[in-house]
Order: C-alpha cells, then structure tokens, then sequence
C-alpha cells in the first residue's frame, strides 16, 4: 500500500446551522465538479464550522483564502474553475 497523499486543495462548506440548510445543493455541484474533473485525489470537500456570515447562508471558502456567502451553482462553477480547475 502506498502512503495516502494529502489532497493538494480543500473546498470548506460551512456546516453551521444556517448553512447546512441550504448547501446541499453546492455540495453536490462541487462533488459532480471535482469527480469530472478528474480531481477526487487532489481536491477535498470539508466541513467547516460557522463562520459568523450566517446571514450570506451558504458560505463556502477555498483552501480557507476565499471565504464567500450566498453561493449558488453558478458560482459554484465559477469558483472552481478560478481556484481548482
Ligand atoms: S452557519 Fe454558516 S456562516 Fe454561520
């Protein structure tokens, strides 16, 4: 078995009460993004605890430097593509 290599990027999705309600929808976008872009090795999707921007509900960050609110899949897709892709 060969060592499990760290994922060289990570997508936080706020998993705080507010959020958890309304980012299933993103966190299926960045699964399906991930997976066809061929980066389930490189790219992690985590948790992540509130963040206080509750009220931009749901609030995503990338590798902890972007940290945005109202996310919807169009930006989803837009953000991946600046940060992952
Ligand atoms: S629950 Fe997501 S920012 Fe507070």
């Amino acid at each position: 078995m060969g060592k499990s290599k760290k994922p060289e990027k990570i997508i936080y999705l706020c998993d705080g009460k507010k959020c958890c309600k309304y980012n299933s929808e993103v966190k299926e976008c960045f699964k399906d993004l991930v997976e066809e872009a061929g980066l389930k090795h490189q790219v992690a999707i985590q948790k992540m605890d509130c963040q206080g921007m509750c009220k931009q509900a749901p609030v995503i960050c990338i590798h902890k430097k972007e940290c945005v609110g109202n996310i919807s899949k169009k930006d989803a897709k837009k953000l991946f593509e600046k940060h992952i892709a």
